[in-house]
């Protein structure tokens, strides 16, 4: 067990989730700012580069920060000296919300899960914008993560989204269109053909002309790992006519299977460990329809070099983790990375 795995357990765990989350990321922003602080995480938690070509640019290896850790976009430096490289901020709304009430964050400790049903609480495009416009990090790429807002009727979701991707078009490096949380009502319903086709044929169309002469920048779709598989097999045939670069596999599941955690009962998406295997078999069977034509960008219950080298076997050519960097701590991505490259060598 590691300093941070033992402080987890007999300390962190005791605390209210949410709370924790908010301080990491406060701690993270100031500890980013200060050239000496940034210089200590690189030397403690830098990582060896291991280039991955995708969606048109270099990452310098394949793990990156989930979506939903860095809402605001505030501690893209600190990211970047954590060792990840890159991260999706958001996922953010065109106006600030309060989310979902409080409690809305659960710890599975006996499973290495979470529940959250955080429903995309955040201050809006307007201050991720200038978050980001103000913070240039060579070498961290910037996915940007697009959602709409609660009492945005359905019908209207796109005018959400093209908000955003006008908004946050010039510091993205890509674009995921979260289609698939579980917390925002109906939100999921837009990965059917019936929203999906209008909604991917705008934002398209809106990246052809923010882009100008220049090539236009990826975007992706995030999918649920509840879909059945026809529901993927229409959602990839959409993704590949309207010109979408990737899909982001996979977001969090309101499945509930074999957990032993006292919060098991929550409402809400489950992320972590008990995800793991579904993801993995949603990324397999996206790279058995699409061949190499979709970038997938893998992601759920990675904690280990084994499971992100089961993620990029299985079709991934990123990946991206959030639970396994809240039990693992300050050094999960050097773990990861060390270990799968002595697994590859
Ligand atoms: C507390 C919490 C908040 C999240 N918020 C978002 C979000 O805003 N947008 C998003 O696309 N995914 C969000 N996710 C899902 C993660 O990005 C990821 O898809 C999921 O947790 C599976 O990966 P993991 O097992 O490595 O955590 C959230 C996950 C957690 C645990």
């Amino acid at each position: 067990m590691t300093f941070y795995e033992f402080t987890y357990k007999h300390f962190l765990s005791k605390l209210d989730p949410e709370w924790i989350h908010d301080a990491v990321v406060g701690g993270l922003r100031i500890a980013g700012q200060i050239a000496p602080a940034r210089a200590l995480m690189r030397s403690l938690y830098g990582v060896p580069s291991m280039p991955v070509e995708a969606l048109g640019m270099t990452f310098d290896h394949p793990l990156g920060m989930a979506g939903g850790f860095d809402k605001e976009g505030e501690c893209l430096a600190a990211t970047a000296a954590l060792g990840f490289s890159f991260v999706e901020v958001g996922t953010v709304t065109p106006h600030p919300q309060p989310g979902n009430p409080k409690p809305r964050i659960f710890r599975l400790v006996e499973d290495q899960g979470l529940i959250n049903r955080m429903g995309f609480p955040g201050k809006g495009m307007d201050v991720l914008a200038r978050n980001l416009e103000r913070q240039r990090v060579p070498g961290l790429r910037i996915g940007i993560s697009l959602g709409k807002n609660k009492d945005t009727p359905l019908a209207d979701a796109h005018a959400d989204y093209s908000a955003g991707l006008r908004r946050l078009y010039a510091p993205g490096d890509f674009f995921a269109i979260n289609v698939s949380s579980p917390n925002t009502p109906e939100l999921r319903k837009l990965q059917s053909s019936e929203y999906l086709s209008e909604l991917l044929a705008r934002l398209r169309a809106q990246i052809g002309e923010l882009a100008g002469d220049d090539r236009p920048k990826p975007l992706l779709v995030k999918i649920s790992p509840d879909l059945g598989w026809d529901e993927i097999d229409e959602l990839l045939d959409l993704s590949l006519q309207h010109g979408v670069a990737g899909i982001i596999a996979t977001n969090t599941t309101r499945s509930r299977e074999d957990l032993r955690g006292k919060n098991r009962g929550e409402e809400g998406g489950l992320s972590g460990a008990p995800l793991r295997e579904r993801s993995t078999a949603v990324i397999r069977h996206i790279r058995e329809q699409v061949g190499n034509r979709l970038t997938i960008i893998g992601v759920g219950g990675v904690f280990s070099g084994d499971d992100l080298r089961e993620k990029l076997d299985a079709g991934a050519t990123l990946v991206q983790a959030y639970t396994g960097f809240i039990y693992r701590g300050p050094a999960f991505v050097k773990r990861v990375m060390s270990e799968y490259g002595d697994s590859i060598r």
